[in-house]
């Protein structure tokens, strides 16, 4: 049975702050709406059966203000709810606002738990079972061990439409975003779906070895063809004859080996190290990458060529925060699923843990939610995993192009107060970095793995913070 849903009208002249406020609002329960002025935001109310059952209203807005919106709004619409948001709070501010028959008042920047306080405080009336509609149920499906692949924001959904069309086309496909997006669940789709699904899906890291060593791995050797080539072997291009391979991390491949898979993907063929002869195979190649090639291809690191060879089909995957309202989904789905496989007794996520994870940037996409959910499994406290991602919301809101235009808006003091808010930021960050540096013995690669960046984003934030004179 669906839940009720609450309607909620946001407004406020910055899109990116109003889409921000509405994210805060819990999308199982919450259905929200957003405007830009105050115009429109009376239209909308006239308009709309029933009536909203809360407006969040900016009152700094050009042409007509959110105290005339409220007051105009007054005349027709006596009992909704009205909380006024103001970067401005003073005593004459605040009066304005319960004069102009506001509810309540929240000071900017807001935070998940003023959102789930006037949540809490204002939509709690029951809801007739009429008025309910269920938010689009999410795709849930399994992809084998103990892996799943859930989609249920509108860019997810054209993704997985994508997956279905592009797996029944024998063609490559490079499949690009962020670390941690769900690239190798796409992949694993792709695959799954094709008619090679009984077939494998190997695939290789092409970071993960020295060149010449990912050379023999994909292509093979022959008897003789190194020193320690004592048998013949095949590379993985030949085991997975009839599959699928995924070359992850291709923007790592050394130029020489990436003309050897052009060739690959030209006519199928290649020769094993040390063979004079070809060997043709029929393998689907799926390319993945969270570098930007193009840049790659602007430093002469990429060929073009196989570029345009890889990028006819390409699925670019957003990041977590670009579909926030996944958010609650992947919680509850996570602590499930975790739950049974650790034996564990499964666990809520309270109004505002989900808020605050809903508003965090999570810059490790997916994995880095995956690892919150299993801690805060073990852990068990609400309280303490609430004020982390609290604590990893501010300074990151703070310095958000959304949070920054306001302070954009603000006269005088307002790029003073930008340039410490990032020089805070950026203390912190190179603090951090050079402390977990420290703990891996300055083993890059273990150290960008946990900070969950890439292996190039710690190489270029080493250099930016020059964090080697301070080892
Ligand atoms: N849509 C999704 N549904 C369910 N789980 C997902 C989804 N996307 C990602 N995950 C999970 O998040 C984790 C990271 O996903 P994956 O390994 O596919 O990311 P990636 O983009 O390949 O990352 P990297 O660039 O670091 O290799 C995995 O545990 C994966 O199962
Ligand atoms: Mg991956």
């Amino acid at each position: 049975m669906n839940l009720p849903m609450y309607h909620v009208l946001v407004v406020d002249d910055e899109p990116a702050v109003a889409r921000y406020i509405a994210g805060l609002l819990p999308q199982s329960k919450f259905k929200a709406q957003v405007v830009n002025s105050g115009q429109e935001c009376l239209k909308k109310i006239q308009s709309k059966t029933p009536p909203f059952d809360m407006i969040l209203m900016d009152s700094e807005m050009p042409g007509v203000d959110g105290f005339s919106t409220l007051r105009r709004l007054r005349r027709f619409s006596a009992d909704t709810p009205v909380i006024i948001m103001s970067c401005f709070s003073s005593p004459e501010h605040t009066l304005e606002a319960w004069q102009g028959g506001a509810q309540d008042f929240l000071q900017k920047p807001i935070l998940p738990s003023d959102i789930a306080r006037v949540v809490e405080k204002y939509c709690k009336k029951p809801k007739r079972a009429m008025e309910s509609e269920g938010p689009q149920q999410p795709h849930i499906e399994d992809i084998g061990e103990g892996q799943f692949f859930l989609a249920t924001s509108p860019e997810m959904r054209a993704i997985w439409r994508q997956v279905n069309t592009l797996s029944k086309a024998d063609v490559p496909v490079l499949i690009t975003g962020e670390s941690g997006v769900g690239k190798e669940v796409i992949a694993q789709l792709l695959h799954q779906y094709s008619p090679r699904a009984s077939r494998q899906l190997l695939k290789v890291n092409c970071a993960a070895l020295p060149q010449d060593l990912l050379e023999s791995e994909l292509f093979g050797y022959e008897a003789g063809a190194f020193t320690g080539a004592i048998k013949s072997k095949p590379g993985k291009f030949e085991l997975c004859d009839g599959g699928t391979i995924l070359l992850d991390e291709i923007g790592e491949m050394s130029p020489q080996l990436q003309a050897k898979l052009l060739h690959v993907l030209q006519d199928g063929t290649f020769s094993r190290l040390g063979a004079r002869v070809n060997t043709k195979v029929n393998v689907r190649v799926l390319a993945a990458t969270n570098v930007d090639i193009e840049q790659a291809i602007a430093e002469r690191r990429f060929r073009e060529d196989l570029y345009y060879r890889l990028n006819a089909f390409v699925i670019k995957i957003p990041p977590l925060r670009e579909r926030r309202e996944e958010i609650p989904y992947f919680l509850n789905e996570l602590a499930r699923r975790y739950s049974v496989i650790h034996g564990l007794e499964p666990i809520e996520f309270s109004p505002e843990l989900i808020a605050a994870a809903v508003l965090y940037h999570w810059p490790g996409n997916l994995r880095e939610l995956g690892n919150f959910v299993k801690r805060y499994l073990v852990i068990r406290d609400a309280e303490s995993a609430l004020v982390d991602l609290e604590a990893k919301i501010r300074p990151h809101a703070a310095a958000s192009p959304a949070l920054a235009s306001d302070e954009d808006s603000m006269p005088g003091a307002a790029s003073g107060l930008k340039s410490v808010v990032r020089s805070m930021k950026d203390q912190t960050e190179s603090r951090m970095i050079l402390e977990v540096l420290d703990q891996s013995k300055w083993n890059r690669r273990i150290a960008a793995e946990r900070l969950q960046i890439s292996y190039k984003a710690l190489l270029y934030k080493i250099r930016m913070y020059n964090l080697e004179a301070s080892a």
